[in-house]
């Protein structure tokens, strides 16, 4: 019997996937895709705490387990309930939403009564969990009912919640049909982290539109109680990442890596989940367009597309993927050679150190996002890039965009203008990409993961010696 924990996260995904093999019975575990679970894992890893999530299966879900130091506590999920909570009323209603509408949001009455149980059942678990006092932090657009349903089972706990994605403007978010419930449900929380200062003007601008409280400043009276509502800028582990970059064995991969890609003169790299928010369509567009014209030739040119696997059997996914794998045939079909193709396309999942080596092989990192709240991404290439070369061509409408100033700025709407920039990336002279760089690497040395969650817990009120569980 273990003892109930001081400091819990909760969030939809573990950071590892069980798969259980079908003849054994053998659970086997993979890291999960996305930039929460890149942020949270070494948050949770220095804390020491509990990590409550959903396995990424609906076969026999594992009992709890301790990976490096973090338990990890299941939640299970049915086959309907993924379909109705996760694929649906999170993924195919709020995902898109809040992103800017960049596709339509489909809306489905049964989804929400699904979304409200799954919520129950991770507010039930967690409520079982938690230590008296103790410290709660719940992750992300899929449990926003989380906090409001913990609050009213456990009122001695203390409860921040982070979004990780963009928070909508209030036209849009209107839209939602079940908008009063969703922010009554985030009210729950003592603290609500944003990744962009716009993001909370956002959140507290519908507050004060769509329910009877009246947020002063940043602050919320909800029934006597003060909530907080602030951004909180999330980061990655850049020493880590920078370490990883630096080992040998990346040093050696990265130089494969370009030799195996027929040594050219600039390799173009994306890495994105394939999802439509990520402007993949629109940066092979414009790549498309430059070989056109001439301004850009395969082989000395090549670009590597990585598209991780991602939700895939939600219909806007699928036909993104159909969509993006016609045009990366379309472009190597016309501008390929015999063993050159001009676009080199990976539906896959990396392990960190390909990952490093890819980016440190990369001469411009295109990071194009229709709309982001972070981008974990670009901050993983800037990391990488210990001898401060290379080029960061970077959306305006990521959260990253607001800090990584060292980057060529885009509109991904804009074809001409991302063109431009593509070219500027390219050639710009290497002193100009280097002062670039620097500034970008030295900003993430001070604002890693680790200040984020300093940071977020500090002013949830948290002293740093509560969240070091001893178990
Ligand atoms: P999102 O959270 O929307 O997926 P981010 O850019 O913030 O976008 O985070 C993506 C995370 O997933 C990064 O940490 C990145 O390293 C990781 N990642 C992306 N593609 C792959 C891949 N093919 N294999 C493994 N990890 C990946
Ligand atoms: C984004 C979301 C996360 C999510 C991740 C991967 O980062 O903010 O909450 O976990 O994408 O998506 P998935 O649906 O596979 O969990």
């Amino acid at each position: 019997m273990h003892s109930k924990a001081a400091f819990i996260v909760v969030a939809n995904r573990l950071p590892i996937d069980a798969s259980v093999d079908e003849e054994s019975g053998e659970v086997q575990w993979v890291r999960s895709p996305g930039g929460l679970v890149t942020a949270l894992e070494p948050v949770l890893r220095d804390h020491h705490g509990t990590w409550i999530g959903w396995a990424g299966t609906t076969e026999a879900t594992p009992g709890p387990v301790d990976s490096e130091g973090v338990r990890l506590l299941p939640v299970e999920l049915s086959k309907d309930e993924v379909r109705a909570y996760y694929e649906g009323y999170s993924n195919a209603s709020l995902w898109p939403l809040y992103h800017d509408a960049v596709e339509p949001s489909v809306f489905r009455r049964s989804w929400w009564k699904t979304y409200c149980e799954v919520n129950e059942r991770f507010a039930e678990v967690c409520a079982a969990e938690a230590a008296e006092g103790a410290v709660v932090w719940i992750q992300d657009y899929q449990l926003q009912l989380v906090p409001a349903m913990l609050r009213e089972r456990r009122p001695d706990l203390r409860i921040g919640f982070f979004l990780h994605i963009p928070f909508p403007p209030v036209e849009l978010f209107m839209q939602l049909p079940q908008r009063r419930q969703i922010l009554e449900g985030v009210l729950g929380a003592d603290l609500i982290g944003f990744q962009r200062p716009l993001a909370a003007e956002n959140f507290l601008k519908a507050v004060e539109t769509v329910t009877e409280y009246e947020p002063k400043g940043h602050l919320i009276t909800v029934d006597g109680r003060h909530v907080s509502a602030d951004a909180f800028p999330i980061s990655i582990d850049t020493e880590g990442n920078t370490s990883i970059a630096s080992s040998a064995r990346v040093t050696q991969r990265a130089k494969e890596i370009r030799a195996e890609l027929g040594d050219p003169e600039t390799l173009i790299l994306g890495v994105d989940r394939l999802d439509y928010t990520k402007g993949i369509e629109q940066r092979l567009k414009a790549y498309r367009e430059l070989l056109e014209d001439g301004s850009m030739s395969v082989p000395e040119t090549v670009m590597v597309q990585v598209a991780t696997p991602s939700r895939e059997r939600v219909e806007q996914y699928r036909v993104l993927r159909h969509r993006v794998e016609r045009e990366v045939g379309r472009i190597n079909g016309d501008f390929g050679k015999v063993g050159l193709p001009a676009v080199h396309y990976l539906h896959q999942s990396y392990d960190r150190y390909e990952l490093a080596a890819l980016y440190r092989a990369a001469d411009v990192m295109a990071v194009t996002p229709l709309r982001d709240g972070m981008n974990l991404v670009a901050k993983e290439y800037c990391a990488a890039r210990i001898d401060d070369s290379g080029a960061l061509l970077l959306s305006e409408f990521a959260g990253a965009a607001g800090e990584l100033s060292g980057a060529y700025r885009v509109n991904p709407y804009d074809i001409t203008q991302m063109k431009r920039r593509f070219m500027t990336a390219v050639t710009a002279p290497e002193e100009e990409k280097r002062e670039r760089m620097e500034k970008m690497r030295s900003f993430l040395k001070e604002y890693n993961v680790d200040r984020w969650a300093r940071g977020f817990l500090t002013a949830l009120g948290v002293p740093e010696s509560a969240t070091d569980e001893t178990r």
